[in-house]
């Protein structure tokens, strides 16, 4: 089969292609031995700010998996920092931030973000990345406003969200200054990620299913909604990604994003079905099925892609991050699997 360099974009858009594209999240990662051995000798935010690290780290899944995107090696607290945020990435438990933001001196302490000026690093990988990996294509990615919020109030990973929502309930208008904050950081990060070079951005609002449909409706699906909007001018294809948000999908398909990336809670045939077409949708495979046999993988993987086959607006993908145990033999064997099952669409193909 002829490798087709741009079947992730074709099918963000919902064009023909040749074969199913395949991506995962956290791709680049601790399941990898080379990159345990990089965190042997430093700490992840100092890898996340060096630009031969980014290049190198992001780059090598596209090279060793083959699969058919990149996503930039970074993390969504990164543009916290020059926002005014001081916080750590502690391993195997997450953002720890020093003084968690509850009052409004602390929101009106949270700073525009000059992207180009405080990251600069990042945008020379941006560069770097997008010439040594040429034609397949380099994903940008941003932490969406209610994730980041969540640790910025709560101080850390949370199971309750509790701090979170009583801002959003008790305080709705410090709340709405807060979201500002965050979008237009956000806003700013991926539009500099567009002008240095990504092809797509993915917008990552993990733990957003803790929130009821009214809540979402009402506190956060304007900020989506404008987001989007701004980068949909763009013109590159923008990806929602959350979890355990079935509820939340018919206004999740609301907010403008071109595709929508998806759990293994859901069944994308049935998504597909209440959604219509107008949206690309992407996921959506168990990541625990990664520490699994090859057999239990295959079999699952196979019934992801029976529930999309040709359909042309579909990227497979992990329903979230790959874990740091996979053996990085079977993610191999399995973009191949995803390649070799079947062609997307019955018309514009080459094979
Ligand atoms: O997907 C990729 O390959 C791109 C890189 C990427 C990372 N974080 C690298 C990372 C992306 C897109 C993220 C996004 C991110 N970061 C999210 C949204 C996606 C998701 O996982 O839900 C969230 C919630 C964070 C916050 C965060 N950063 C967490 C929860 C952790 C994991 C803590 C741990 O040790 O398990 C991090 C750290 C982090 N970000 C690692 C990586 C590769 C592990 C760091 C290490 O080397 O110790």
């Amino acid at each position: 089969m002829v490798k087709d360099s741009s079947r992730f974009i074709n099918a963000c858009w919902g064009k023909p292609h040749n074969a199913v594209p395949v991506w995962f999240m956290r791709q680049a990662g601790r399941y990898q031995p080379t990159y345990r051995q990089l965190r042997e000798h430093h700490s992840f935010l100092q890898m996340a700010h060096s630009d031969t690290v980014i290049t190198d780290v992001t780059c090598r899944p596209v090279e060793e998996l083959g699969v058919d995107a990149a996503i930039l090696f970074s993390d969504i607290m990164i543009p916290m920092g020059p926002m005014g945020v001081d916080f750590d990435i502690q391993e195997h438990y997450g953002p720890v931030i020093a003084h968690p933001i509850r009052s409004g001196q602390d929101v009106k302490h949270i700073k525009p973000l000059r992207p180009e000026k405080s990251l600069p690093e990042i945008f020379r990988s941006i560069e770097q990345i997008c010439r040594r990996i040429d034609p397949v294509p380099l994903i940008g990615f941003a932490g969406a406003p209610f994730t980041l919020a969540s640790y910025l109030i709560e101080g850390g990973p949370s199971k309750t969200y509790t701090e979170t929502k009583k801002m959003m309930w008790e305080q709705p208008d410090l709340w709405k200054e807060l979201m500002k904050r965050l979008a237009d950081g956000v806003i700013s990060h991926l539009s500099a990620q567009i002008r240095h070079g990504v092809q797509a951005v993915q917008i990552f609002d993990s733990w957003i299913g803790t929130l009821g449909v009214e809540d979402f409706e009402y506190a956060v699906l304007p900020t989506m909604q404008e987001i989007f909007s701004e980068l949909n001018a763009l013109q590159v294809p923008t990806i929602y990604f959350g979890t355990d948000n079935l509820a939340l999908l018919p206004l999740i398909k609301q907010s403008g994003a071109r595709v929508l990336s998806l759990d293994w809670r859901v069944s994308l045939a049935e998504v597909r079905k209440e959604l219509g077409s107008q949206v690309a949708l992407q996921g959506n495979l168990d990541p625990v099925v990664l520490l699994s046999s090859w057999e239990v993988l295959a079999r699952k993987a196979r019934r992801v892609l029976e529930d999309m086959a040709g359909d042309p607006a579909y990227v497979f993908n992990l329903g979230h991050g790959v874990p740091p145990g996979t053996n990085p033999e079977l993610l191999k064997r399995l973009v191949d699997l995803v390649h070799d099952y079947a062609p997307a669409t019955g018309s514009g193909m080459e094979i």
